[in-house]
């Protein structure tokens, strides 16, 4: 592939853009400059830098976001800032046109903070947050009032929600302080976590109340800090595909 497509496939800006970024030597190619647009090289995995910024090669893009608090999920934001600002503009930008970049797999709430996966894979956004494929996610709650076995039970057994008559229930459920649980859902329905608190007579704390720690098999690890992303490693991917694929009893689709 040439050293110029690569760079526009990473998001590095138009064609031409990015032949000029080559031609003024902006570019090294495994620690060599090169100043030939046109130089071929087998993109899978290669190292390069641009601007003296290190970077590798990914066909598709796979990421995980440790949401802070204060961002909306939208490209568009209403009032606060847009998780997007938090990634780098060649993985806002990749691809070009107007489906440009990753796209978050569901999203979480302005207040809530944890495990966000991105990409520009649909076919794996689509599984990943298909309520069909039941990816169990587990989410950490902080409530204002102490929690009590009845409302675990209940949680459980399975609320009605106010837009569907159909009770939701959570796939697990256990108290992990006076005012704390941990809870599993296989389905992401708009506040579910807090409308679901909120139909046991309790409510979500609204400063920390609802933090996302893990998604199926892939937890958020202990050393990614808040507001930072990295990518899904081969091994995150085939755990997580073997989740997807486990719960729906199928094979992971490729
Ligand atoms: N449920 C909620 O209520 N909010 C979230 O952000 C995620 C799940």
């Amino acid at each position: 592939m040439q050293l110029q497509d690569i760079l526009f496939s990473q998001g590095f800006g138009t064609r031409r853009v990015c032949a000029g970024l080559v031609q003024q030597g902006f570019v090294t190619v495994a620690g060599v400059p090169c100043t030939d647009p046109a130089m071929a090289f087998a993109a899978e995995g290669l190292h390069f830098t641009v601007q003296g910024v290190a970077w590798q090669y990914h066909a598709k893009a796979y990421l995980m976001l440790h949401k802070p608090a204060g961002y909306e999920c939208s490209q568009k934001p209403s009032t606060y800032p847009s998780i997007y600002t938090l990634l780098p503009a060649p993985i806002r930008q990749r691809g070009g046109g107007a489906a440009a970049g990753v796209q978050a797999v569901g999203r979480l709430d302005q207040d809530t903070t944890g495990l966000l996966l991105l990409s520009d894979d649909g076919k794996f956004i689509h599984r990943m947050s298909s309520p069909k494929h039941h990816v169990p996610k587990v989410y950490q709650v902080t409530a204002k009032h102490p929690v009590d076995e009845a409302q675990v039970s209940k949680l459980l057994a399975g609320v009605v929600l106010d837009d569907d008559p159909r009770p939701v229930r959570a796939a697990a459920c256990e108290r992990t302080g006076e005012c704390q649980l941990s809870l599993t859902l296989t389905e992401g329905k708009y506040h579910q976590v807090k409308r679901m608190i909120a139909a046991v007579g309790n409510r979500v704390e609204d400063v920390g109340g609802l933090h996302r720690s893990r998604i199926g098999s892939l937890a958020l690890p202990a050393g990614l800090k808040s507001g930072d992303w990295r990518w899904l490693t081969a091994h995150d991917l085939a755990s997580i595909a073997g989740t997807a694929a486990a719960v729906t009893g199928g094979a992971a689709p490729g």
